[in-house]
């Protein structure tokens, strides 16, 4: 068994796909794996005795931390898409992982190196990707939007021409009006939100009792709405009637997802330390609207919240679009989660 381990490890060590090196405190390379003398395109007798700086042409690894976090405090340290240009001029783009370990009464740094320039460019090209059908998506519905009433008011002025009558001259006008309204409207909507938001304490489960019974007047398939509040949560500062908004239009969407009945949830509760990429709230209020219907498809995922992002009919895909502005002007967080039978919006407000 002894023998067994004795032969078993270095191979291991030499056949891990991850980069390995030991450093000493003065960041000279101790050890090596077959991997990172791959990846640093040193043999590995060239790369133990080291520095580990002198190993690259140009880095952007954060020493400092290393220093501070591993080497202080023995916390592991992350450090994600590292640009760094070895010596002999190859770039790429690590993630790296350091942790201070002890080994034969001497300190040493282990550090992990994986190389992720496929992924990063995979990320950038599906990116653009989504942005191009975003894009796409959009134009096409404007087209759509605007085609129509443009339609309309060429014919009313063609009409308008030729009538005599007055009554009728009056009809095309009013149907001219009407539909270049249509388009300031459609416009404005486009443009999101833009007043500025009437802040006041506010009791958030009556802001969401009055989306209750506003939603009540189109809830033709007697769908179920279910209460779980947290009664504790104090009032929050917020701008109500936007609020309001913001839910009702998810709420509207779930109702109108539910053709073959089911019941939506309204969740309130207070949630702590939450992290969204750069983005930290200390405490945050939590509304949770969760429906039972048939999830969102799949197209429309990766652009839910774009504008005339829409799979309906006559829908114009933009209550999402301005939920999503509405929660951004209060500094707050907006997601979604949806598989078959579930679909939860999440709305994090900060106190
Ligand atoms: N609860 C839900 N279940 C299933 N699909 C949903 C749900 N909520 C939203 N969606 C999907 O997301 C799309 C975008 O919603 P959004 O509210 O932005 O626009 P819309 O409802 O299509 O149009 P508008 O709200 O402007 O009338 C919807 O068309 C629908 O396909
Ligand atoms: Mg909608």
């Amino acid at each position: 068994m002894e023998q067994l381990h004795e032969q078993l490890l270095p191979d291991l060590w030499h056949n891990l796909a991850t980069s390995v090196i030991l450093l000493d405190k003065n960041f000279i390379v101790h050890y090596a794996n077959t991997s990172s003398s791959e990846l640093f395109g040193l043999g590995i007798k060239r790369l133990i005795g080291q520095s580990l700086h002198a190993t690259f042409s140009h880095h952007h690894i954060d020493i400092t931390r290393i220093n501070q976090y591993v080497l202080k405090d023995g916390v592991d340290c992350q450090q994600h898409r590292v640009d760094v240009v070895f010596i002999d001029n190859r770039a790429a783009t690590l993630n790296l992982h350091a942790r201070r370990v002890h080994l034969l009464n001497t300190t040493y740094i282990l550090m992990e190196f994986r190389r992720i320039d496929d992924e990063v460019r995979f990320d950038q090209a599906s990116n653009q990707m989504h942005q191009y059908h975003a894009a796409r998506t959009l134009i096409r519905g404007l087209a759509h939007e605007i085609k129509n009433p443009l339609g309309g008011i060429r014919g009313a002025a063609q009409l308008l021409q030729y009538e005599g009558c007055q009554s009728e001259r009056d009809q095309c006008a009013e149907l001219i009006i009407e539909q270049t309204d249509r388009l300031t409207d459609l416009v404005d909507r486009l443009l999101g939100p833009n007043q500025l938001l009437h802040k006041a304490p506010c009791n958030i489960h009556q802001t969401l009792e009055s989306v209750i019974k506003l939603s009540t007047l189109d809830n033709e398939h007697n769908i179920k709405l279910i209460k779980d509040y947290d009664p504790s949560i104090p009032d929050i500062n917020i701008d109500q009637a936007k609020i309001q908004q913001v839910v009702l239009n998810i709420v509207r969407n779930a109702l109108q997802a539910l053709t073959q009945g089911g019941n939506i949830t309204l969740t309130t509760r207070i949630k702590h330390r939450l992290r969204r990429g750069e983005k930290l709230i200390k405490k945050a209020l939590l509304i949770k609207i969760m429906d039972n219907g048939p999830g969102i498809a799949p197209e429309l995922k990766d652009t839910l919240f774009f504008p005339m992002t829409t799979n309906k009919d006559g829908g114009s895909g933009l209550g999402l679009s301005i939920a999503q502005t509405l929660i951004e002007q209060h500094n707050g967080m907006i997601d979604y989660d949806s598989w078959t039978g579930h679909t939860e919006f999440n709305i994090y407000l900060p106190f």
